[in-house]
């Protein structure tokens, strides 16, 4: 792609002007056409410095996705080597679904700037404005079915360590895999199976992030945040999404090596709402307990009146007693 060569020259030399010449002789293009393609670079967010004289200069490139810029910074082995990225989808699971079908590989990330109808967890709709960081990973990893609930608990874990590593903020999970900050959902992660899973062995893994835009944006009643509102200034979405591909890149790995202790381990102390009072809402039924931790199959462990009890992700959900997480 011209476009892509073109950064790539520019980037090449930073400290540089690179000439209209140089560039029209090395990419072998006219000098009214590398025009074109700078305009078009700069409207999708490059800063790019241009002189008469001199020639062109990358100041900059954008906070929002960008194929080039994101593969630039993706420190990962196989997971978001092949991307696809759209302005606009209906839902990046939807789609990494159908890819997965139509033979996608183990790491294929699909990303969209803006989902239209995003899903989320219990048939719920996931709203997706701009500038979140909405991303579905086609997974073939080597792991039973048994294990896919691990994966949504590895995903949870990426999340939080890419945005500590990043920014220096520590945000918490809630059971099974909500991202929080204050008693505000961040984050979600929906994981699907993709047909018969002892047959292909894939797992959609979708994370949406609340990132570059003002809590405004999302209905109240959805007691959400977004990173933009708790740091305060818009980060780098194609930094943010490596981050997290790569930590979760390393977590599949120790699964694979059946290190799901270290994962429960690193869960655990994100945890919220460990050792207290909870309610846990099944359907219709409400059952009351102490939230002692997870099992080593990921389940949520409560001591109730009448002994232990364990609840799989499935159907349930978390809330506390007093209200504050929801
Ligand atoms: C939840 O309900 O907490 C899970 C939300 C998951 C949302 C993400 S956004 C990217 C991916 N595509 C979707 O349609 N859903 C997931």
């Amino acid at each position: 792609m011209v476009r892509h060569d073109i950064l790539q020259l520019l980037a090449a030399h930073p400290e540089e002007y690179v000439s209209g010449e140089r560039i029209s002789q090395q990419l072998n293009v006219t000098r009214a056409a590398i025009w074109k393609h700078i305009k078009a670079l700069k409207d999708e967010g490059f800063e790019i410095e241009g002189q008469t004289k001199n020639g062109y200069r990358l100041l900059k490139t954008p906070l929002s996705l960008n194929e080039w810029v994101l593969q630039r910074v993706l420190t990962t082995t196989s997971l978001g080597r092949t991307i696809c990225l759209e302005d606009e989808l209906v839902s990046t699971n939807v789609r990494a679904k159908e890819l997965a079908y139509q033979g996608g590989v183990h790491g294929l990330t699909v990303l969209a700037k803006h989902q239209s109808v995003g899903q989320g967890r219990l048939q719920r709709q996931w709203e997706s404005p701009r500038g979140g960081l909405w991303m579905s990973v086609v997974l073939r990893p080597d792991l039973s079915l048994a294990d896919a609930s691990k994966l949504t608990l590895a995903a949870s874990v990426a999340i939080v360590d890419a945005i500590e590593e990043l920014y220096q903020l520590r945000v918490g999970i809630k059971w099974p895999n909500d991202i929080v900050y204050n008693g505000h959902k961040l984050a979600g992660i929906l994981g699907e199976v993709v047909g018969e899973w002892n047959a292909v062995q894939t797992l959609i893994l979708g994370m949406g992030i609340n990132v570059n835009f003002p809590c405004e944006r999302l209905s109240s009643s959805l007691r959400a945040t977004t990173l933009y509102e708790i740091l305060g200034y818009e980060v780098d979405l194609n930094i943010l999404a490596a981050a997290i591909l790569k930590h979760l890149e390393n977590k599949v790995i120790s699964l694979e090596k059946k290190a799901f202790n270290e994962l429960r381990l690193s869960w655990l102390e994100r945890a919220v709402g460990l050792g207290e009072e909870v309610r846990i809402l099944q359907r219709e039924r409400v059952v009351q307990g102490v939230f002692k931790g997870i099992s080593i199959d990921g389940a949520l462990l409560l001591e109730t009146e009448n002994g232990e009890k364990s609840f799989s992700a499935g159907e349930v959900q978390l809330r506390s007693k007093t209200g504050t997480y929801f």
